[in-house]
């Protein structure tokens, strides 16, 4: 698939979709919104991919927002259209897939920006990153699902505070905070998130799956986390790669999951 404002390379079970509009600093506009649907959809769909990292192209940004060129002018209506739709296709949608996302922030992460990264399922950050909720200061509020993620991730007082003076933080704040997992150079990002990935993909992807739906359920209204994960748990046991794994750890091996 070819596409405008991003690219998708997949390589060794891997593939990066990097956001590429620099001189934009890789600013969210619908298109983008789109063609980064269609990227992480053809990658969950895709057998050979187990890892997905999502970073922005250039020194200076991941992503600088949402772009505010496209929606200077709407109502109510388009705005709350705007954010329903992005929300559906892009930032739950992500959240929700199977394959495991991480986020490679190597800049600027600064509304739908830092919105994209809450939703991947964890963040690493090169130490140059800034992140933060500028949308207040627009005279508007993050609308990607930001008033719900940050405060999952950094709790209610801090995701307040950001959300309030709109401000930034760095990345080591970041890492004191929770909202990213790891910081490290900026030549060493990519490499640290391919590390991780390569452990990932070292286990069992179905297992994975299940995984991410029983976190996940824990931040879901009307929706019984322990019961989903019982329910996964139990599906484990109908797979072959829960025969493997167990077959190879009894035989003192390791194992080579089928994925299935
Ligand atoms: N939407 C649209 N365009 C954006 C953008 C956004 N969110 N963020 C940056 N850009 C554009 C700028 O308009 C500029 O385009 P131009 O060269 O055609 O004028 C280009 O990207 C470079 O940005 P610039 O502001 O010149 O870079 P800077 O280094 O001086 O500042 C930021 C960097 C990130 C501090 C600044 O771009 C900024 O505040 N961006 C908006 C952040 C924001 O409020 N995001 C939330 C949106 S809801």
């Amino acid at each position: 698939m070819s596409y405008n404002n991003i690219l998708s390379e997949t390589q060794n079970g891997l593939t990066t979709i990097t956001i590429n509009r620099p001189k934009k600093l890789n600013a969210l506009n619908k298109e983008t919104i789109q063609e980064l649907h269609d990227a992480f959809k053809a990658a969950n769909e895709d057998a050979d991919t187990k890892v997905i990292i999502l970073t922005g192209s250039g020194e200076k940004a991941f992503v600088a927002g949402a772009d505010i060129s496209e929606f200077a002018n709407f109502d109510e209506y388009n705005g709350g259209q705007l954010a329903a739709k992005g929300q559906e296709i892009l930032f739950n949608f992500v959240e929700n897939l199977d394959t495991p996302v991480i986020a490679a922030v190597n800049g600027f992460a600064l509304g739908g920006g830092l919105e994209l990264a809450m939703a991947c399922h964890f963040r690493v950050a090169s130490i140059n990153a800034k992140m933060g909720l500028p949308e207040v200061s627009l005279g508007v509020i993050p609308g990607y699902g930001g008033t719900q993620r940050l405060p999952q991730l950094v709790g209610k007082g801090r995701a307040m505070e950001m959300v309030m003076t709109a401000g930034m933080i760095d990345s080591n704040q970041a890492l004191e905070y929770g909202l990213v997992n790891h910081v490290t150079t900026e030549e060493e990002l990519i490499p640290l998130a391919e590390k991780i990935a390569g452990k990932i993909m070292r286990n069992s992807s179905v297992a994975i799956k299940g995984a991410i739906k029983a976190i996940n359920a824990n931040f879901r209204d009307g929706v019984n986390g322990y019961e989903v994960e019982i329910e996964e748990f139990g599906n484990c046991f109908g797979t072959d790669d829960f025969k493997e794994g167990t077959s190879a750890f009894l035989e003192k091996r390791k194992a080579d999951f089928p994925g299935k």
